[in-house]
């Protein structure tokens, strides 16, 4: 998947990208310790309902999303734009292309969560359009663990 007049090359997340994708993570500071990245990365290709896009300038990865959906609604996890490149618009470009594939396959509705200390991408979000919609978030861990923040 190229898209259009973008300054990025998007497509899915290819087996040889996957240091590439995790350092880029890492730069972004979106792992945690509970979440190991390469699990998150095989289970996320490991069905059709999800797929991790990247945006590419050359051969380097500067961007990520991971999109997928439930049935219901979509979702997205692991945005990432290369710290240097922040503010170039690409965010935005990776936000469209994940709504592009979930319009493609009929979902009507996209969500996302913020962890409460990553206050600075609330702007990000209002700014492309996306509204605070008010929940409680409840979680569990199935391999019985006890909750992480
Ligand atoms: C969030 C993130 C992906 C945004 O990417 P980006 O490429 O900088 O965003 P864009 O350049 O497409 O920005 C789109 C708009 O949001 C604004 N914006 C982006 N980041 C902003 C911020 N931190 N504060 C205020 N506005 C911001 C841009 O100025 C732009 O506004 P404009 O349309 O008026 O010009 C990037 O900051 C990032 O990788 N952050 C670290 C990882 C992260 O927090 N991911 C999200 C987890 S929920």
């Amino acid at each position: 998947m190229t898209s259009g007049r973008s300054p990025l090359d998007i497509m899915p997340v290819a087996d040889g990208d996957i240091d590439a994708l995790i350092a880029l993570w890492t730069r972004c500071d979106l792992v945690r310790p509970w979440n190991d990245p390469e699990s998150d990365i095989a289970l996320a290709r490991q069905y059709m309902n999800s797929e991790i896009l990247i945006g590419r300038q050359g051969d380097k990865i500067v961007a990520s999303v991971q999109v997928g959906h439930d049935g219901h609604r979509g979702w997205l996890y692991y945005l990432a734009v290369e710290p240097v490149l922040h503010k170039s618009g690409y965010g935005r470009i990776m936000i469209g292309a994940a709504e592009e594939w979930l319009r493609d396959r009929g979902i009507p509705k996209v969500q996302l969560m913020v962890r409460a200390d990553n206050t600075g991408v609330r702007s990000f979000y209002e700014k492309i359009g996306y509204a605070m919609a008010e929940r409680v978030n409840y979680a569990r861990w199935l391999d019985g663990r006890e909750p992480t923040p």
